[in-house]
C-alpha cells in the first residue's frame, strides 16, 4: 500500500476486476478525451494475468477504504508511462494530483529510471493541471496519435525527470515489489 495524506494506492487484486470492468464499460469513466472501451470480465482477467513485469495496475482509494479510481504504470518501449482515471463523483477534489505524486515517488524510489511520461489530450485541461501540479513539464505534441470518438487526435506528451523530482513529495511508506 502506498499511503498519501488523503488517498492511498493499492495494487489491483483479482477481486477488483469486476469493479474495474464496471467502470471501464461506463463511457463517463474515461470521458470525452479518452478512447471508448467495452470489455468483458474474462477479457480483463486475461489482460491482468498477462501483465508484463514492468506493468502494474493500482486502485486509488480514499482513507475510508472506498475505491475512487484506477492508476497504472506500464512500459512504453524502454520508458515508463502512467495513466489515471477517477470516477466522476470524486473529480475536482485534488485526489488525482495526490495520487500522481504518490506514484511518481514510488517509481523513482523503486526503479532505476530517469524519467516518467504521461500523454494526454490537449483539450483535457484537468489532466494537464494534474500533471503540472505533480511537477511534469509539457515536452511535445504527438500529432494524430490517438483515436477519440472516431477522429484522429493529437496528444500532448508530459514528462518528469528524476533530477526534477529530487525527493519524495508525499510517500511515507513503500510497499515491496
Ligand atoms: C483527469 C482526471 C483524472 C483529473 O482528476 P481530478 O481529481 O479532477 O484532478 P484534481 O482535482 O487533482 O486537479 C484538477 C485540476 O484541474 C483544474 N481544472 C479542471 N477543469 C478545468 C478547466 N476547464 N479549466 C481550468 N482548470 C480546470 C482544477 O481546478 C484542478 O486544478 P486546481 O487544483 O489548480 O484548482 C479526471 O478528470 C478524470 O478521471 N477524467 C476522465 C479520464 C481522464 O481524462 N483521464 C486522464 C487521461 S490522460
Amino acid at each position: 500500500m502506498l499511503e498519501g495524506k488523503n488517498v492511498n494506492l493499492r495494487v489491483v487484486e483479482k477481486e477488483d476486476l469486476p469493479q474495474l470492468a464496471e467502470w471501464i464499460n461506463d463511457p463517463d469513466f474515461y470521458g470525452e478525451y479518452e478512447p471508448l472501451i467495452q470489455v468483458t470480465r474474462v477479457e480483463l482477467e486475461k489482460q491482468y494475468d498477462n501483465l508484463l513485469s514492468e506493468e502494474r495496475w493500482f486502485i486509488v482509494e480514499k482513507k475510508d477504504g472506498s475505491s475512487i479510481g484506477g492508476m497504472s504504470h506500464f512500459p512504453e518501449g524502454k520508458l515508463i508511462e502512467i495513466g489515471y482515471t477517477l470516477i466522476p463523483g470524486e473529480r475536482g477534489k485534488s485526489y488525482c494530483t495526490e495520487a500522481v505524486k504518490l506514484m511518481i515517488d514510488y517509481l523513482f524510489l523503486s526503479k532505476n529510471i530517469i524519467r516518467v511520461q504521461a500523454p494526454t489530450d490537449p483539450r483535457n485541461i484537468s489532466s494537464q493541471r494534474v500533471l503540472e501540479k505533480a511537477g511534469f513539464k509539457k515536452e511535445a505534441i504527438v500529432r494524430k496519435s490517438n483515436v477519440i470518438r472516431g477522429k484522429w487526435r493529437d496528444r500532448a506528451l508530459y514528462s518528469i525527470l528524476r533530477k526534477e523530482w529530487k525527493e519524495p513529495k508525499i510517500l511515507t511508506k513503500t510497499a515491496p515489489g
